[in-house]
This record gives C-alpha cells, sequence and structure tokens, in this order.
C-alpha cells in the first residue's frame, strides 16, 4: 500500500528519499516521487513504475535539498500514471503534498475548489488537499492544517512542504500509520518503522489526529486543535539487520525460513515453568463469562483464524465462527461481555480490521489482539495484545506470521482453557509438550525443501490447480490456494475435500493438478474416497499426508509430513505449501517479495 518518507537534516535529502522509499516498496506500490526544497523552489519528480526508473532522473537533476518528502502509491482514484503519482502540488508551486488514506469526501470538495477556479491535473482524491491548503492559507501552516484536516472524512497520512518555510515539513495522521524517526540534528519520516532504522531506534509514533512540524533541529506535536502534545519517545528494540535479506534470495524464502526459531521464541516467551502466562488482566470470573469467540482478520490471518476456529473449539468446547474484517465491520452482531472477538492482524494497522476491533469494542465485547507489530494501531488500542515475535514481515505474501498467528492461537485456547479449569492438568501438560515439538518438525520439512521443490518443477507451467483438506485441513488448504495465487498467479482454487463433488468436480480434468491434503489420520479413510473421486477425473494428484495416513494410490507425486498428533499438524501441513508457492512462482519467473497489484499493509477499506 501507498508509503510516505520524509527527511530534514544536514545530508543531501535525495538520497535518504530515494532509499527510504526502496525501503518501503515491500509494501506493494505502482508508482513513486519525490519533492525537495531547493534554491528557493520546490523541485518535484514523480513517476509510474519502480523505484529505480525514478532514481535516475532524481540523481541527474543533483539536487542541494535537505529538505523533502517521497512516495510510493498504490492506486485507489485514478489509474497508476505519472500525473497521478505524489506529490501533489497546488497551482502556484508554494505547496508539495503526499498522502496516504482515501478522503471519502473529495468529490465534494474538489467541486467547491473547481468552482473557485482551481484547476486540477490529476483524477486523484489527494490532489484536492494541496488546493485546499491555497484555498485556505491562514497566519500559519499548523493553522492551515488544522482547519483543512477538519473538512477531510476519511483516511489520511500526509506530509506536507511549504516553499515559504523550506525548513520545515508537516505531518499529520488520522487511520494511516506514520512515525517520526529522532535523530541527531536530523528527523525522519516513514509510513513504518523499517524505513528508518537504519538511521534512529527512537521514534515518535503519531496518533489520530495529530499534526507535528518536522525541521531538522527538533520535532514539535501538536493535537488536532493545534495545541502542543507531549510526546513518548517510543524505542524500538529491533534491528536494521532483520529487516535485510540476510544472505537469502528473497525475504520470503528468509521468513519461510524464519518459522522454527520465530515459534521457538513466542514459545520461550509465553510458556514458563509449564505454564502459558499471557499478557492479560482477565479475571476468573470475566472469563468464564465467554460464551461465544469470534476470530476477526483479513487475507492470511482470516486463514489463520479459520485454522483457529477447530483449535480453539476442541481445546475449550466454546463455540467459535470467523470473519473477514471486511463484512464484520458492518454486521449488526449482537454483542455482550459474553462474546470474546480476537483480531488477527500481523502488521496491526489493516484498516478493515481496525474498524472492526473498534466496533467490536463500542458493543461491549472482550477482545484480544494478536499482532507483529509492537507500536502499531492494533497493540496500542487494546489493552490485551499477544505479540506474535516473528520480527518484521516483509514478503508480500504472510508466511512466519502466519504460522505464530496459529501458535498464538494455541495458547489463547490453552490459558482459556487451563484458567476456566476445563481442561486436566494432564492434558494440559500433553498440550504444551505438543506444541514445544513443533519448531524441529518444521525445521525438519525444511532440510527437504529439494522434495518440494522437484514437485513444483514437474507442475509450475499449468494455469489451474486445486486444494483439497477436510477440517482443518481446509483452512490450510485455502492458505496454500492463496500463496500459490498471490506469488505465481496460477488459479487456484481450495475446497472442502467432500463438496468438490457438488460443483467443482465438474472442472477437474488431467489438466487440473489437485493437491490432496490428508494430515488428520481419524478421517483418512473419508479423504481417501475424496482422492478417489479426482483420480477418476483423469487428475494429477500431490499427496501431502501425515505417516499415519495411508498412502493413496495413484497420487503422482507425495510429501510426507513428520508424524504429529492431529489436533497439531496445520502449522506443519501449511510448510509444504508455502515453499511449493515459492519454487513455483521462481520456476514461472515472477517477482515472489512482490507481487503485481498487491500491497503488504492495507490501510484503506
Ligand atoms: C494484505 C497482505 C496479506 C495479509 C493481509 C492482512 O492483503 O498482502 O498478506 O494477510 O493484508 O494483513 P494483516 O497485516 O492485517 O495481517
Amino acid at each position: 500500500m501507498c508509503g510516505i518518507v520524509g527527511y530534514a537534516g544536514h545530508r543531501r535529502a535525495d538520497g535518504v528519499l530515494l532509499q527510504g522509499l526502496k525501503k518501503l516498496e515491500y509494501r506493494g506500490y505502482d508508482s513513486a516521487g519525490i519533492a525537495v526544497c531547493s534554491a528557493g523552489e520546490i523541485f518535484c519528480e514523480k513517476k509510474k513504475g519502480r523505484v529505480g526508473e525514478l532514481q535516475a532522473i532524481v540523481e541527474a537533476a543533483a539536487l542541494d535539498g535537505h529538505v523533502g518528502i517521497g512516495h510510493t502509491r498504490w492506486a485507489t482514484h485514478g489509474a497508476p500514471s505519472d500525473v497521478n503519482s505524489h506529490p501533489h502540488l497546488n497551482g502556484s508551486r508554494r505547496f508539495a503534498l503526499v498522502h496516504n488514506g482515501i478522503i471519502e469526501n473529495y468529490a465534494a470538495l474538489k467541486d467547491a475548489l473547481l468552482a473557485k477556479g482551481y484547476r486540477f491535473r490529476s483524477e486523484t482524491d489527494s490532489e484536492v488537499l494541496a488546493h485546499m491548503l491555497e484555498a485556505c492559507d491562514c497566519e500559519s501552516l499548523l493553522e492551515t492544517l488544522v482547519q483543512v484536516l477538519a473538512k477531510i472524512q476519511g483516511s489520511y497520512a500526509i506530509a506536507v512542504l511549504d516553499r515559504e518555510h523550506p525548513e520545515e515539513i508537516f505531518v499529520a495522521r488520522k487511520s494511516s500509520p506514520l512515525v517520526i524517526g529522532l535523530g541527531d540534528g536530523e528527523n525522519f519520516i516513514a509510513s513504518d518503522i523499517p524505513a528508518v532504522l537504519e538511521y534512529t531506534k527512537n521514534m515518535y509514533i503519531l496518533e489520530d489526529g495529530e499534526i507535528a512540524s518536522v525541521q531538522a533541529q527538533g520535532v514539535t506535536v501538536y493535537d488536532a486543535k493545534g495545541q502542543t502534545v507531549d510526546k513518548k519517545v517510543y524505542q524500538v528494540h529491533w534491528d536494521a539487520t532483520q529487516a535485510d535479506k540476510g544472505g537469502f534470495a528473497d525475504y520470503m524464502r528468509k521468513e519461510i525460513y524464519e518459522q522454527p526459531n520465530a515459534l521457538r521464541k513466542m514459545l520461550d516467551a509465553y510458556c514458563k515453568d509449564d505454564k502459558i502466562t499471557l499478557p492479560f488482566q482477565f479475571t476468573r470470573k470475566a472469563l468464564q463469562e465467554i460464551k461465544q469467540i469470534t476470530i476477526v482478520g483479513c487475507g492470511t490471518a482470516s486463514y489463520a483464524g479459520r485454522v483457529g476456529e477447530y483449535i480453539l473449539e476442541e481445546i475449550t468446547g466454546i463455540p467459535v465462527k470467523v470473519e473477514v474484517g471486511s463484512e464484520y465491520r458492518y454486521k449488526r452482531s449482537i454483542l455482550d461481555a459474553s462474546n470474546l472477538i480476537i483480531i488477527l492482524s500481523q502488521s496491526g494497522e489493516t484498516a478493515d480490521s481496525l474498524a472492526s476491533m473498534r466496533e467490536a469494542k463500542a458493543r461491549g465485547a472482550k477482545l484480544i489482539g494478536v499482532t507483529n507489530v509492537i507500536g502499531s494501531t492494533l497493540s496500542r488500542e487494546l489493552e490485551h495484545v499477544i505479540h506474535t515475535m516473528a520480527g518484521p514481515e516483509i514478503a508480500v505474501a504472510s508466511t512466519k506470521a502466519f504460522t505464530s498467528q496459529i501458535l498464538a492461537l494455541y495458547l489463547i485456547g490453552l490459558f482459556l482453557a487451563e484458567s476456566t479449569k476445563t481442561i486436566s492438568e494432564s492434558q494440559y501438560q500433553a498440550y504444551i509438550s505438543k506444541l514445544r515439538g513443533i519448531p524441529e518438525k518444521v525445521e525438519e520439512i525444511l532440510r527437504r525443501e529439494r522434495e518440494i521443490q522437484s514437485i513444483a518443477e514437474e507442475f509450475y507451467a499449468y494455469e489451474d490447480m486445486f486444494f483439497i483438506g477436510r477440517l482443518w485441513d481446509y483452512p490450510i488448504a485455502l492458505e496454500g490456494s492463496h500463496k500459490l495465487k498471490e506469488i505465481s498467479y496460477i488459479h487456484a482454487e481450495a475446497y472442502e475435500a467432500g463438496e468438490l463433488k457438488h460443483g467443482a468436480l465438474a472442472l477437474v480434468t488431467s489438466e487440473t493438478p489437485v493437491i490432496c491434503l490428508s494430515s488428520i489420520a481419524a478421517i483418512a479413510d473419508k479423504m481417501a474416497s475424496n482422492i478417489m473421486e479426482v483420480k477418476a477425473r483423469n487428475a494429477q494428484m500431490i499427496h501431502v499426508r501425515s505417516e499415519a495416513v495411508p498412502p493413496a494410490p495413484g497420487c503422482k507425486r507425495e510429501f510426507l509430513l513428520p508424524q504429529e498428533e492431529d489436533l497439531f499438524t496445520p502449522i506443519l501441513a501449511v510448510v509444504p505449501l508455502q515453499l511449493f508457492s515459492y519454487f513455483t512462482a521462481k520456476y514461472r519467473g515472477c517477482d515472489v517479495d512482490k507481487p503485481r497489484n498487491l500491497a503488504k499493509s492495507v490501510t484503506v477499506e
């Protein structure tokens, strides 16, 4: 999704901005631009395409400016093009502005500006802001911003340059993330922490409604009315190397390989002395009140939620449902303190997940957040939060965050069952020891990646694939097909294995390989019948099975998962599917880290 960077300091701004934009590339974008105050003018260059293309033009301009802003755009209003790229300028080129988010009332604002004679160059919603700054023009830019932002409906993170005050950048946010990196005689602006981490670990994280003036020598933060705010410095506890590729060819591969350690780290943090301790303040009475659990997430997080539905129901005996954020936020659900809503979000910034969280909070439900980003909006707005500790996830296609979210759901389930005494001590201990064994089994699968690579080598050229599974193998099938679509652009669909014959079986032929997941020994014979059904339609089958599940005759290839008790197979079953998508995408020549049209952090509705 769109990314913002900014710089005020002693270095040349263009270099810092281009470097920052490269760090934000992982979020997904289609065009990029920068604006720098140089020799009393605002220099602005913006282009459809990659930051590399912009870099050549900017370097040729040899700008001697030390204050500037930059942007990567992910198109919402208006197609990707040079003119729709940010920064946007007002007519007299006094203001340059970059914006993330969506201005929902932009059409009415634009009509009013057109009626006053303002001319628009782009089709974007964002350009209205540049003209509104000129139209309002109060004594100070702070006052102007207070007035302009009060008229905006929707979400925004913005950064503004003013030719009349070339030493200063103004920024503001509402429902779209923005951080200010605090340096020595220099300060940085970015949409997320990795973009400035090589310069500083001290940050201000702007809250909704806040405005800030950023200069080389200092930063002043104001509230929405323009009153100064005392801001706490937030210290980042991880370093820039964690956001590097660390010798791997791509972030996605590195992140797949980081899974065993990410899981271990979480187990060490939350499971001490054979007891699961989560950072929650719920009383036992409050936990006993819970009669319904709803898990909310988007994309991969929603599939982790669907795995969690089975885990939590099995462990706690409480009914669980799963909703995607974009739907849940508009449902008129009747909620009270007997409802526990678990919000899953790697970034902690996904607009639909945050809106769902706020809605559920307002309706009186209990809430738990699960996020990978300390300091994210989700972690700041909720009292009860589990951090997944997987380290920065940069590849758009989520891998380590998914397995960490599933682990978090096991931990929540066991925590609830133990706190309400609905699980025996021996069962509780047996489950904990199962969890402790998972990282090593993931390592074992990773050591056998060559087997999966050779399956990908055989099947990468097909254009349609099916994934089938039963019970919790089904959400793993959903996640497997999701991964394949995201990074290899193969059309892939996942079905509950027993449902295929109610429609989609009509599409199964020798040209549609079927990946059959069979990790649950208790229903292996049911799955075997479904495999026979696709075999009878000449499909080529890849069988991913547990050791306890018998081989299926006629499968072209198979991958054997390490032995595990049924309820603990999901994390193991997904790893070969991640690797299969990865290698398939590589064989097809795709950019695995930055798939077309997709964004890492979706901060708009
Ligand atoms: C985007 C990403 C997905 C991710 C989803 C939810 O669509 O491309 O990989 O699963 O957002 O993100 P979250 O940060 O809320 O888990």
